[in-house]
């Protein structure tokens, strides 16, 4: 019989060896070049949000590999202030569609240095260089380094807002569904449906690392390629792109993001100093977007966040992670937040599921295998435990952060994971990359994180 005391110290054992595997994946998946893959055979270069990410968990036991993460990434910026969703530091070709195919190079200021993809992907950078502050034993250090990063990443929140809102709302848009980083969520298929894209001709190559069921189909593929299409022959002229992509979205989760980001900028500027015209212009966003947040993404009778489709104008009526993603940029009033949690805990919360589904469980295009279509995301989860924990639904969020820590004791670092505790088989309910770098990451933060 095995005693209490013997089974804490046999959880503690685990959770001590599972923090040293976190460790070795992220060790392994850092590359010569100063930069993590997110997994290898699927991704082998550097994915802008993903970097974030990883540099967090980097902060909490290598602090140098957090800083080099991050300047490579600032260091692929172009001159108009854009980082793009893909740095090709390599030619590897295990990767559909790579460099040839983005060709970045059509932007007369994309980087001379890097070729890299003409899209972006959710604005991390802000919270990042904020958490690293926070996680770093020597204060002065980080607070040196990130004065001589952050004016980067203000201005390329300043390309955000001069060229991603041309209804000057203060809330920025999306040409492609790559720069949601929720790829192929089923909030897509209502554009999908305005559009008849060309039968593309291509080899894919991520269904030979992941089984064909956890990806996007063909057809979703020759939808995403199409929109690439129309924005090169424009060469990624954003005002082209805004008057032409059938593909233009005002997306909560981005635009949460962001918001984070403007408030970490705010309060960074303030501990470095001066600096004041740039804080009088983050705090200029700050309340437009806020405001425009929540009168334009809420939707009272679902009780959550939504899309809007700025193309078709009309709001894209789902409920989603991303629906929650405003509480970790502190845009709901406590009200609202208490509606929002209800929404979730209602529709996500069961006690047969793991938190938080990817998209609405009950609602019919629910796939709990497939990529952005249902499984649990350990980044939607980490930003959702801050930001349930920041309104004190302290019940929820310690339910937030022992699911996705249970999730990846059981199964192991997967870039995915199914939400159902009971799935009727026994194969592992992890999916897609395996030694994925901000499962490890986040992980890495969340048990250092009370
Ligand atoms: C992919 O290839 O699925 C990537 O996530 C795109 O960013």
């Amino acid at each position: 019989m095995v005693d209490y005391c013997q089974c804490v110290f046999f959880t503690q054992f685990m959770k001590q060896e599972l923090y040293k595997k976190a460790i070795t994946v992220l060790d392994a998946n850092f590359q010569e070049g100063g930069f993590t893959i997110p997994s290898a055979g699927l991704y082998p270069f550097q994915w802008k949000w993903d970097s974030g990410f990883i540099a967090l968990g980097f902060a909490h036991y290598d602090v140098e590999k957090a800083k080099t993460e991050m300047r490579t990434l600032l260091d692929a910026q172009w001159g108009n202030g854009f980082i793009p969703h893909i740095v090709f530091h390599t030619d590897n070709d295990s990767y559909f569609p790579g460099a040839d195919f983005h060709q970045s190079e059509l932007h007369p200021l994309s980087s001379k240095k890097y070729r890299s993809t003409g899209m972006t992907q959710p604005p991390v950078s802000g919270f990042v260089l904020q958490e690293m502050y926070r996680i770093a034993a020597d204060k002065e250090d980080m607070l040196k380094y990130i004065k001589e990063h952050i004016d980067k990443v203000f201005y390329n929140h300043v390309y955000f807002y001069e060229n991603r809102d041309p209804q000057d709302e203060g809330l920025v848009y999306i040409y492609h569904n790559w720069e949601s980083g929720t790829d192929n969520s089923p909030v897509w298929d209502d554009i999908w449906k305005t559009m008849n894209p060309p039968e593309y001709t291509f080899v894919r190559k991520d269904t030979t690392h992941v089984d064909a069921s956890q990806r996007p189909t063909k057809r979703e593929y020759d939808h995403y390629l199409y929109i690439i299409d129309i924005a090169k022959q424009h060469n990624y002229d954003d005002v082209k792109i805004a008057e032409l992509s059938p593909f233009l979205v005002q997306d909560p989760l981005f635009n949460a993001m962001l918001i984070k980001s403007n408030q970490a900028l705010i309060e960074l500027y303030e501990l470095i100093g001066g600096n004041e015209d740039k804080i009088k212009t983050l705090l200029q966003w700050q309340s437009k977007s806020i405001a425009s947040f929540n009168e334009k993404l809420f939707d009272a009778e679902l009780g959550a966040y939504v899309h809007y489709d700025l193309r078709n104008e009309k709001a894209i009526r789902h409920i989603t992670s991303s629906s929650f993603s405003p509480l970790f940029a502190n845009i709901p009033s406590p009200e609202r937040a208490k509606v929002l949690v209800k929404t979730m805990m209602d529709k996500f919360g069961g006690a047969d599921k793991y938190l938080c589904a990817s998209f609405d469980p009950t609602s019919d295009r629910f796939n709990p295998k497939k990529y952005w279509r249902g499984p649990v995301w350990i980044n939607m989860n980490w930003m959702l435990f801050l930001g349930l924990k920041n309104y004190g639904f302290a019940d929820v969020a310690a339910r937030m952060k022992h699911d996705s820590i249970e999730l990846i004791e059981k199964y192991g670092f997967y870039e995915y994971f199914d939400c159902r505790k009971d799935t009727g088989e026994e194969n592992t309910p992890g999916y897609g990359g395996n030694n994925f770098s901000w499962s490890a990451a986040l992980f890495i933060d969340l048990v250092n994180t009370d």
